[in-house]
C-alpha cells in the first residue's frame, strides 16, 4: 500500500513559523509512516505553481501573522487545491495579538476545498524587532505543540475533519486591537496594507551584495544592484531585514516604529498558544 502523504506548507519570513510546522509534522511523522514534502511559499516562483491535495493526504500548514494574515495569503491560498484535504493550521505570532487571523485561516482553508481539522495560534520571537518573545517557543510551548500534534492526528484517524471549537479572535491587552476588529467588520472593503511609508528601508554600507535578501523576499521587490526596495511591492514581512547576514538593512519608517512600540507597550503580559479542535 502507498504510503500516506504529509505536506509541511508554510509562510515563514523569519523562519519562527516554518520551525514551529517542522515540530508538529515531526511529532506526527513519529506516530506513522509518511511520506513528507515541504512547501515553501515565502519563494514567489513556487506560489505560481498550483498543488494538489486529495482527501488522504494530510497537509500542515503555517503563516507568520500581522494581527492578520500576510498580505499574501489569498495568492498562497489560490495555489492550494484541496479536495476534502485534511488540513491541521497554524499562525505564529509575536506575544502581542494574533487578531484576526486564525479566522482568516479558517476561511480561506475552506474556501481552497481543505477540511480544517484543527488550528492553533503560537506564540514565537517577534520578528520585527525581537524585542517581544525571543525565547519563545520554549519548553512549555514545546509540550503544548506536542500534544497539539498528537490531539489533531488522533482526530484525524477518527475522520472526523470538522472544527467544533468557536473561533475567537485575540487582541492580547491591546485596548484598540477590538477597536480594530469592530472597524475592520463594518468594512469589509478596506484592504489591509501599509502606506509606502510604513516601508521605508535603507541598505547600509555593509552590504556585501550577497543576494540573500533578493531570494528571500516573497514579493521580489528589492533592486540590489541599485539598493533600492519598491514598496508599492514589498509588504513589511522582515525577511530582507532577518536574513541579511550582514545586519545590512534596517526599517527607516518613524511612524511603522511608533506603531511597534505602543504594540511593546502593550504586550507585556505572557501569552499562551490558543488551540481550536
Ligand atoms: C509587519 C509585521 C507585523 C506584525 N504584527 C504583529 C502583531 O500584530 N502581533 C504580534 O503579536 N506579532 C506581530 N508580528 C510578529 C510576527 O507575527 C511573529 O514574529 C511571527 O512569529 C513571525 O514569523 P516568522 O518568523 O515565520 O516570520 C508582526 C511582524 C511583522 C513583520
Amino acid at each position: 500500500m502507498a504510503k500516506k502523504r504529509l505536506y509541511l506548507v508554510y509562510f515563514s519570513p523569519s523562519g519562527s513559523t516554518e520551525k514551529i510546522v517542522k515540530m508538529v509534522a515531526n511529532e506526527i511523522a513519529n506516530l506513522d509512516e509518511f511520506e513528507v514534502e515541504k512547501i515553501n511559499l515565502l519563494y514567489s516562483a513556487n506560489r505560481k505553481k498550483k498543488y494538489h491535495f486529495t482527501k488522504d493526504d494530510l497537509v500542515v500548514f503555517g503563516c507568520a501573522s500581522a494581527g492578520k494574515l500576510f498580505t499574501l495569503s489569498e495568492e498562497m491560498f489560490e495555489c492550494l487545491q484541496a479536495k476534502e484535504t485534511p488540513f491541521i493550521g497554524l499562525i505564529t505570532y509575536g506575544n502581542a495579538y494574533y487578531g484576526i487571523a486564525i479566522k482568516e485561516m479558517f476561511e480561506r482553508a475552506n474556501k481552497s476545498g481543505f477540511s480544517v481539522v484543527s488550528l492553533g495560534a503560537f506564540i514565537s520571537r517577534r520578528s520585527i524587532d525581537m524585542s517581544l518573545a525571543h525565547d519563545r517557543p520554549d519548553a512549555s510551548d514545546l509540550e503544548i505543540i506536542k500534544n497539539f500534534a498528537k490531539k489533531s492526528y488522533e482526530k484525524f484517524l477518527s475522520g472526523d475533519f470538522a472544527l467544533h471549537d468557536e473561533l475567537k479572535t485575540g487582541w492580547g491587552d491591546w485596548e484598540l486591537g477590538k477597536q480594530v476588529i469592530a472597524y475592520r467588520q463594518e468594512h469589509p472593503e478596506v484592504p489591509y496594507t501599509l502606506p509606502p511609508e510604513y516601508k521605508s528601508k535603507e541598505i547600509s554600507d555593509a552590504c556585501k551584495k550577497c543576494g540573500t535578501c533578493v531570494k528571500n523576499c516573497p514579493t521580489d521587490a528589492i533592486d540590489i544592484e541599485n539598493k533600492i526596495f519598491d514598496l508599492d511591492k514589498c509588504i513589511a514581512c522582515w525577511a530582507c531585514i532577518n536574513h541579511c547576514v550582514q545586519h545590512a538593512i534596517k526599517s527607516t519608517s518613524k511612524e511603522f516604529m511608533d506603531i511597534v512600540d505602543s504594540f511593546v507597550k502593550a504586550s507585556g503580559r505572557r501569552q499562551e498558544p490558543s488551540l481550536f479542535f
